[in-house]
Formats: structure tokens, sequence, C-alpha cells
């Protein structure tokens, strides 16, 4: 499996406030891969290390096979990156918004108007950013950050503050733009769109990777090995475990016709999130 980017060891301080203190981890080409931490736990920071906007106090970050203390512009040229200060100018149209990173980006890749008809703004290029809705100001700044066709994308928490009608509409796009070829490397908070989404979830804890799997893998290992039924004619459910003792009791339930209801339990990676970040128990 080809490598995109890589973090070894990876230590950042401020001042002398440890953030992220041995960070190791790879992202494989071609995956949606998520990152997930309670606030403050670095995850900005740490795309902010690999995009080569701040450098690590120590350890090692490759980037497109190029270590993060020789990133140059044309490393810049092939990724794309959607952070909160991605800003746009609310009083140009989304054309014009378009036009002047396209300039700054200093790329010829680009067509305006077939990367406002990927990302459905095409019909919306004359009007002007400050009148358009959230969902739609969402998808310029992402379409700011696909300008230069990139093979890698950062987005740092792109569907915050979208309603889930608005977040399911950016997901569609990822997707696509991953069908197409490009990694993609996310931040977020919505654990629901993180499973979704990703091929792989890291959990940053207290400056490290406490795991890291895709979300059926973290969904087995965290399962618990239990089987609820509900029987009729009783209100309270039970639990058995998986074992030929239990599997005898539901096949007698079943024979009987007793049984109303039975199911596995499978942990949400919400529930995951809480117990690896030590915020609660499954
Ligand atoms: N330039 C800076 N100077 C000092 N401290 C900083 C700086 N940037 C980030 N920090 C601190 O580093 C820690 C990690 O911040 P970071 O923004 O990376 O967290 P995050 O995981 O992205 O959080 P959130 O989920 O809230 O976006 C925080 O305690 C933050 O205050
Ligand atoms: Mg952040």
């Amino acid at each position: 499996m080809d490598t995109i980017l890589s973090m070894k060891n990876i230590k950042k301080c401020f001042k002398n406030k440890i953030v992220l203190n041995g960070l190791t981890f790879d992202v494989r080409k071609n995956e949606i891969f998520g990152l997930l931490g309670p606030s403050g736990a670095g995850k900005t920071t740490t795309i902010k290390i690999l995009t080569s906007q701040i450098l690590p106090t120590s350890g090692d970050s490759e980037v497109l096979d190029t270590n993060v203390y020789s990133f140059n512009r044309n490393i810049l040229n092939r990724v794309g990156i959607l952070t909160d200060n991605s800003g746009v100018y609310e009083r140009l149209t989304v054309w014009d918004n378009l036009k002047l990173f396209t300039d700054i980006a200093v790329t010829d890749k680009t067509n305006i108007d077939i990367m406002l008809k990927r990302v459905g703004l095409l019909d919306n290029k004359k009007t002007v950013v400050k009148k358009l809705s959230k969902g739609m100001k969402q998808r310029l700044i992402l379409s700011r950050a696909l300008i230069n066709d990139p093979e890698l994308l950062f987005l740092d928490e792109p569907t915050s503050s979208l309603d889930p009608a608005l977040s399911a509409e950016i997901h569609k796009l990822l997707k696509e733009l991953n069908i197409q070829g490009t990694t993609i490397f996310l931040t977020t908070h919505d654990m629901v769109e993180a499973d979704k989404l990703c091929d792989r979830i890291g959990f940053l804890n207290e400056g490290k990777i406490v795991e890291l799997d895709t979300p059926e893998n973290l969904k087995l290992k965290y399962a618990k090995r239990v089987i609820t039924v509900k029987l009729k004619g009783r209100s309270e459910k039970i639990s058995v475990g998986i074992n030929a003792e239990s599997a005898e009791k539901i096949r007698s339930w079943i024979a009987t016709e007793a049984l109303e209801s039975i199911h596995s339990y499978e942990p949400t990676i919400e529930e995951i999130f809480l117990k690896v970040t030590g915020r609660d128990l499954i």
C-alpha cells in the first residue's frame, strides 16, 4: 500500500505546553482518513505541520515524498487545504473569487467553470458571495481548495456548522473526489461523518494516536460479546454471552416462539471515541 503522508514521532510544544507528543501514523494513497480527537487535542496543529504552516518541535513528517522541512511551492501546488481561515471575499462574485485564487495559485490546470460545476455552483457563478447560503459558501471554500486539482486534500472540519442535509451534500462531493483519485485527510467532531465517510479513523488523545483502524474493525474490536434478547410477556431485556450455552437457550426460545427480538451489540464510533479518549466507558 503506497503511503502519501506520514508522521514519525512528531512532538510539538507551544512555549512549555506539549500538544503533540510522539505522533506516529501513515495515510495511504487514495484513502479518506479521519483524524478525531477532543477539542484542543491538536488536530489543527497536525494539519498545520503536515502543510508546513508551522514546524514541529521534533520528529519527522513527510508529505508526497517530501520532508516537511523541505516543503516548497511544488508540493503546495499538489495539495489543497481547507481550514477555518480559508476565507472568501464576500463582496466579489463566486466566479471572481475563484479567478482571484486561480491567479494566486499560478495554475493553468483549472477551468473555473468546470470547478464550479463540480461543486454545484455553476448556476450561481455571478452571485455575490454574501448572498450565498451557508452550504453554498462552504462549497465555494471547498472549490478554492480544489483549484489546483490536488492529489491530496486537507480538510479541517469541512462540515462544522452545516446542517445534516448540507453536510450530506459535502460528503457526496468528497466521495466523488475520492473516487476520482484524490486522497483526503480530514478532521471532524462529527462521529457519524467519520463513520460514513472515512476508510480509516485515527483517534488523537494526549498528543498521540491511541487507536487507528477502519470503522468496521474498530466496532468489532470494541463490540461487547453479548446478545440482547427480549422475550414475549417480559418487559426487561436479557443479555447473554456468545457461547454454546446461550446458543442452546436462544434455540429453545425460538422453538417455543418466546423470542420477540434479538440484537448483537455494536458500539458507535462516538462510543469508541468516548472510550479511547477516557471520557466514558463502554
Ligand atoms: N499558535 C499557538 N500558540 C500557542 N498555543 C497553541 C497555538 N496553536 C494551538 N495551540 C494550542 O494547542 C492545543 C491544540 O490546538 P489545536 O487547535 O491543534 O486543537 P484541535 O484539536 O484542532 O481543537 P478543536 O477541535 O477545538 O479545533 C490547544 O491547547 C491550543 O490552545
Ligand atoms: Mg481544530
